[in-house]
């Protein structure tokens, strides 16, 4: 086996390892290793963007849910759980307020709500994009049928978020109830990218379970669906889930699969995420230097912020999207960086 420093090199080349040799990197990380990949992603990251970081708006417009994930702070069964849904108007309000801080990409995002029939997600849709024709429209709304991703593409969607959240099947097992499998998961998100959604996938870091085996797992299956997005961040439990009690991921592994996924695919759209947010004051400045390039922050109305929580103490409940935006703005300038006004797409290697 080599060292861990030469496997970091060989992924550089190759952009692929075998099993072992992930295993391997996430076994024996040290901080010298994570220096070095850190200094490795960062030169990509600039090869390909600058020093520029992309923005999307997230809109939270739906918590209600028919699925039970043990993880997730809005799963159904959780009954001290204000449920909401906004309406149309509500979203365009959302991104009009966006629109006018710069954001052009909006991600619209909620539980599997079934009031959300291919006609309603339609007409949100529709709606915005008669507003703002310049934007993109990222959704995150679960597993759905090919016929339903096909309409919603059809619709003007222009990307997909379907975290695959572990590609191992056991471990998939222990994250979810019977119902929900991970061959479905996974079938999704080929079916997203065979319509042409520019579809992002990811995980969570430190889930329950995770091991460095189903850690690998995931960036081999990462490697071959080859996707445009990723979006990793720390498990962070909720006080009202199985997993209350459960140890939450770490930033040190987070920042490194960062790492690793930034030299793995160059030209990925890799976001800094709330969660790292959440559990390091600094976590998406750490995110940024460890390879990131995008940062979504909340559009959502305020009224709502609070009924959205994924997990505890999340970050940005209380703040105005306008404020959330300087903030962010100021916190990417102090470390060289610059959000910037646009769609943000994914652009082929040239
Ligand atoms: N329903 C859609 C779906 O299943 O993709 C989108 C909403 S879901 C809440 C968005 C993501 O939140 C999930 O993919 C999961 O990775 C993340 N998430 C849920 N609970 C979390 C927790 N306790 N800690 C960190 N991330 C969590
Ligand atoms: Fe449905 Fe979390 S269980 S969004």
């Amino acid at each position: 086996m080599k060292n861990a420093l030469s496997l970091i090199e060989k992924l550089n080349q190759e952009k692929k390892l075998e099993m072992e040799e992930w295993i391997f990197l996430i076994e024996n990380r040290r901080e010298k290793i994570a220096e070095t990949l850190f200094a490795l992603a960062r030169d990509i990251q600039k090869q390909h963007f600058g020093n520029k970081i992309y923005t999307r708006g997230l809109i939270e417009y739906t918590n209600y849910c028919k699925n039970n994930c043990y993880y997730c702070g809005i799963r159904r069964d959780n009954k001290s759980v204000e449920r909401y849904r906004l309406t149309v108007e509500e979203i365009l309000d959302c991104c009009r307020r966006g629109y006018a801080l710069g954001f052009r990409t909006f991600v619209l995002q909620g539980g599997e709500d079934g009031y959300d029939t291919d006609e309603r997600v339609e007409e949100i849709i529709r709606s915005v994009k008669q507003r703002y024709p310049d934007c993109a429209i990222t959704l995150s709304l679960g597993e759905r049928s090919y016929k339903s991703y096909l309409r919603l593409y059809q619709a003007g969607a222009d990307r997909y978020l379907l975290r695959h959240e572990t590609a191992q099947k056991e471990h998939y097992e222990i994250l979810h109830p019977p119902e929900l499998s991970e061959a479905n998961r996974k079938q999704c998100l080929y079916n997203l990218k065979k319509i042409g959604y520019q579809t992002g996938t990811g995980f969570m870091v430190g889930s329950p379970g995770q091991t460095p085996q189903s850690l690998a797992e995931d960036l081999i299956f990462i490697q071959e669906l080859n996707p445009h997005m990723v979006g990793i961040g720390p498990f962070v439990p909720h006080h009202e889930t199985p997993f209350a009690k459960e140890k939450g991921g770490t930033v040190e592994l987070t920042l490194y699969m960062l790492g690793l996924l930034r030299v793995m695919l160059p030209n990925v759209l890799l976001p800094a995420t709330t969660a790292l947010g959440t559990i390091d004051p600094r976590g998406r400045e750490k995110g940024i230097l460890a390879g990131a390039n995008v940062v979504m922050p909340n559009l959502s109305p305020l009224g709502v912020r609070k009924k959205y929580e994924l997990y505890d103490n999340k970050i940005c409940t209380g703040e105005e999207a306008a404020e959330c935006r300087q903030c962010l703005a100021s916190r990417m300038k102090e470390i060289g960086y610059e959000l910037v006004v646009d769609r943000g797409d994914y652009k082929e290697e040239n």
